[in-house]
């Protein structure tokens, strides 16, 4: 079974992801993080985050292995990781890696925003999650906070704003919901609820495809 779970930045796409991963047994994939790779890379070796071939050539050589999960999830990485990834070249390079994770023996959980659209159109599961700006920021913020790091909600909510209008109005696999793609918006909903809302969406579809 190939789960595809996409949405917005901080609408919590990854928390869940990792749940239903670990619920059925599944490798997971946090896409975002081969973007905000590339985006760390460029922006460490303090280079122009437009270079086309700079980030086409991190983009090629990236090893999932070495990656530094808790630098990576930096809050300044979020907007170099947006702005490679509107390259079209830099998402081409990466998508190989992304569709042969998918389609491994037994299937494997993928969160994003073209997971559903470009990397795997035929995952047997596709989930759009999503929150108002505000609550995703709120989130956001918590979290950037937790880390250590000194930011103010009006910040988070500006970088959401910019990434959100990026991503989604980019030429190259914009953010946007597959057509049979389950919503699931949980502005109003807590970690937990969140959780059990997109259990009902994976049992719902596997009883309807009889898996
Ligand atoms: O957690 P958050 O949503 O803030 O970020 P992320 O999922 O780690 O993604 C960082 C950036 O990578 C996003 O703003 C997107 O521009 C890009 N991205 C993408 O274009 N396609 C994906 N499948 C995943 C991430």
């Amino acid at each position: 079974m190939i789960v595809a779970i996409d949405g917005p930045a901080a609408s919590g796409k990854g928390t869940l992801a990792k749940r239903v991963a670990q619920h059925y047994g599944l490798p997971h994939l946090d896409t975002g993080l081969l973007y905000r790779a590339v985006g760390a890379a460029r922006l460490g070796a303090g280079g122009d985050l437009d270079d086309v071939a700079a980030a086409v050539a991190v983009a090629r050589t990236l090893d999932l292995a070495a990656f530094d999960e808790e630098a990576l999830k930096a809050g300044p990485v979020g907007e170099g990781a947006s702005r490679v990834a509107a390259i079209p070249e830099v998402r081409s390079a990466l998508l190989k890696l992304q569709q042969d994770f998918a389609r491994q023996p037994g299937g494997a959980v993928l969160d994003g925003r073209d997971i559903g659209t470009v990397i795997a159109p035929d995952a047997e599961v596709k989930i759009f999650v999503t929150a108002t700006p505000e609550a995703r920021a709120e989130r956001r913020l918590r979290e950037l906070l937790e880390r250590g790091e000194s930011v103010t909600l009006i910040e988070v909510l500006a970088d959401i704003r910019r990434r959100d209008e990026r991503d989604a109005g980019r030429g190259a696999a914009p953010l946007k919901r597959a057509p049979d793609a389950a919503l699931l918006d949980n502005t109003h909903l807590d970690k937990e609820m969140s959780w059990l809302e997109a259990l009902a969406i994976v049992e719902r579809r596997r009883a309807e495809i009889g898996l």
